[in-house]
């Protein structure tokens, strides 16, 4: 979709005061202008700096109110439109499994012409920032739906003697319009089954879910995500059409990852410098990487003088320090070996060591 195309969205979400929509709609706007025209992608930019935005209840929410704990009133969800995002960074597997599913639900009608199923629901299973409720927003864009979250984490303890009410009528309001269900944190249902006065209460609320995801109407999506798949049983993985398992990145995804959040227009990185990123990001999440990224990208705005290479290493070596004399030594030699040009004081720097031992090692080597 072009800038343009944004425009009916961004008026109707102004007229309606909706900041929040308001606000995503422009980032969109803004990202796509910032190619043809900087001038204006820098003026939004500045109105939303500007403004202070705050995520409001959405103006669908008005219209169709969201579910609420009926004594402390407290919304039991949060609700997001559909957004534009970036396609998430992942393995071919994973990948495929996404897009069979988005493929299968753009032939939803063929299904039911057909009498078969279409599958509504997945298991995200994964390590902390490897993307799970990532690739839930970005299957709410994918599909043009509102992305309902339901953190059973909180819910559950706040509300455990209503739980079983309230996760009916959140179930209630996405039949009544379709929508992504993501229920975060689903091991909360798990979690506290140890706990012997709540057993009996969390037994019928996994019960409740379990029936309540069966019979989802197929307009509907329900999405669950967790990091901690020993503890759900069975019976609940079974529920779910699909069960995907999001892996930290490996190599290609890292490499991927870097040149989307470090574009080399505006960071220009050397093939050597990007491979040993690559190589020293081993066993970080995604979002790991993306957050590097962003102190990246901070300190070169804060530091216009300074390399982008000798930031890049900085930032990269500060969250993997080498740790023994021998791993430091190996930095240093590698820095030297990839850029020639640092000298002994910005090694030191980088890899959190003084400028005389950088010297040693050099020699030693
Ligand atoms: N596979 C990915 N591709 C692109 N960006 C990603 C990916 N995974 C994570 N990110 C970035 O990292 C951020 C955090 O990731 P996200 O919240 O999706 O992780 P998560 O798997 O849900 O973690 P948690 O288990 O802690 O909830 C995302 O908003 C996104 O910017
Ligand atoms: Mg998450």
């Amino acid at each position: 979709m072009e800038a343009i195309d944004y425009m009916p969205r961004l008026v109707r979400a102004c007229l309606e005061n909706d900041r929040r929509l308001v606000e995503s709609v422009s980032l969109t706007v803004s990202r796509k202008l910032r190619r043809d025209r900087p001038d204006l992608a820098s003026e939004i930019a500045g109105a939303l700096a500007a403004s202070d935005m705050r995520s409001e209840a959405t103006r669908a929410a008005e219209i169709n109110p969201l579910p609420i704990d009926r004594e402390t009133r407290f919304s039991l969800v949060e609700f997001i439109e559909p957004i534009e995002l970036p396609d998430p960074i992942l393995d071919a597997a994973t990948t495929k499994e996404l897009a069979d599913f988005l493929k299968e639900r753009g032939l939803i009608q063929r299904f039911f012409e057909d009498g078969i199923e279409p599958s509504n629901s997945i298991l995200f299973i994964g390590a902390p920032g490897v993307g799970k409720t990532y690739a839930a927003n970005w299957l709410a864009y994918k599909l043009a739906l509102p992305l309902i979250t339901l953190d059973l984490a909180t819910s559950i303890s706040s509300y455990l003697g209503r739980s079983g009410q309230n996760i009916k009528s959140v179930f209630d309001y996405v039949r009544a319009q379709p929508a992504v269900l993501f229920l975060d944190e689903f091991d909360a249902i798990a979690k506290r089954r140890d706990d012997e006065g709540d057993l009996g209460e969390l037994k019928r609320l996994v019960n409740v879910l379990l029936k309540e995801i069966e019979t989802c109407p197929k307009g509907s999506i329900v999405l669950a995500a967790t990091n901690h798949p020993e503890l759900l049983d069975r019976a609940i993985w079974r529920r779910f059409d699909r069960v995907i398992e999001v892996p930290l990145p490996e190599e290609n995804e890292r490499m991927r990852l870097f040149e989307r959040h470090l574009p080399s227009d505006r960071f220009t990185l050397s093939q050597e410098m990007l491979f040993l990123m690559v190589e020293k990001s081993a066993g970080m999440s995604a979002a790991d990487i993306c957050k590097l990224c962003e102190h990246i990208k901070r300190q070169s705005v804060m530091n216009p003088g300074e390399s982008i290479e000798i930031i890049s290493l900085s930032e990269l070596y500060s969250k993997c320090k080498p740790q023994t004399k021998q791993e430091k030594s190996e930095a240093c030699i590698k820095l030297r070996e990839i850029n020639p040009a640092l000298t002994v004081r910005d090694i030191a720097r980088i890899v959190g060591v003084g400028a005389s031992t950088v010297s040693r090692y050099m020699k030693e080597a």
